[in-house]
């Protein structure tokens, strides 16, 4: 029976990573499509949404013979792709899950379009509905005690050190940073908790993309998109 019940549980998880799989590359194919152009400057995001916005970019550079320039930062982009790992109705962004949102944030900062591309389970009315790991911080390693008691002083809810294991430790990001996840009790005003954040000591940067984020693609398993701005 057990061994049944596995194959069946196995068998659904299956069914519906394919189904996110394929929402992710709608999303991804079609945002490449609508705003890659000849001659433009484009940064590129990280996650596994961004690999099928890479892979079409190489499509379409190789079939029409595109001139791009692709970089992970910059000071001049014309558009930047990047996924997330929730999307509410105003556009605000909760990224990092992977641990790269300073980067990703200076790089959606440095262009004149952020374009976001998700599976549709992101797209949310209200930041998080689905995504229950909350917003990634990334903080001074030294700092990040007070900056736990800070944030769960100011704004509530629990701020949790991001751990590799628990045998290896505290994740460490490309900036030799460490990562808070801040589980929120409720939504709020997005801007004001960002700048909120942002003002505790030892914080470098949120995982919270407010007024960033021009369009979002949501991908659906049927391959359909949803576009939204
Ligand atoms: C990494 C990110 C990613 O863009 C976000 O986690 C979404 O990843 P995926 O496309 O794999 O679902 O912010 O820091």
């Amino acid at each position: 029976l057990f061994q049944r019940l596995f194959i069946f549980v196995k068998n659904i998880s299956v069914k519906d990573m394919s189904g996110i799989d394929a929402g992710k590359k709608a999303a991804a194919i079609a945002a490449v499509n609508n705003h890659i152009k000849d001659q433009q400057i484009v940064g590129i995001g990280s996650g596994t949404t961004v690999v099928s916005a890479v892979q079409r970019i190489v499509e379409r550079v190789k079939a029409e013979n595109l001139k791009l320039i692709c970089i992970p930062t910059s000071f001049q982009l014309d558009v930047a792709i990047d996924g997330a790992d929730e999307v509410d109705s105003n556009l605000v962004c909760i990224k990092g899950g992977g641990g790269c949102l300073t980067q990703e944030k200076i790089v959606a900062s440095c262009a004149k379009e952020f374009i976001v591309i998700a599976d549709e389970r992101k797209d949310v009315a209200a930041l998080g509905t689905t995504w229950k790991k909350g917003v990634p911080l990334e903080v001074v390693d030294l700092a990040y005690r007070p900056v736990q008691i800070h944030i769960e002083r100011l704004l509530g809810g629990s701020a949790k050190l991001r751990l590799a294991t628990q045998k290896m430790g505290p994740v460490v990001t490309d900036n030799g940073n460490f990562i808070i996840d801040w589980v929120f009790d409720r939504p709020g005003d997005w801007n004001q908790i960002n700048t909120t954040l942002k003002m505790i000591p030892g914080v470098v940067e949120t995982g919270l993309f407010v007024n960033m984020a021009k369009k979002a693609y949501f991908g659906k398993a049927d391959g359909s998109v949803q576009v939204r701005e």
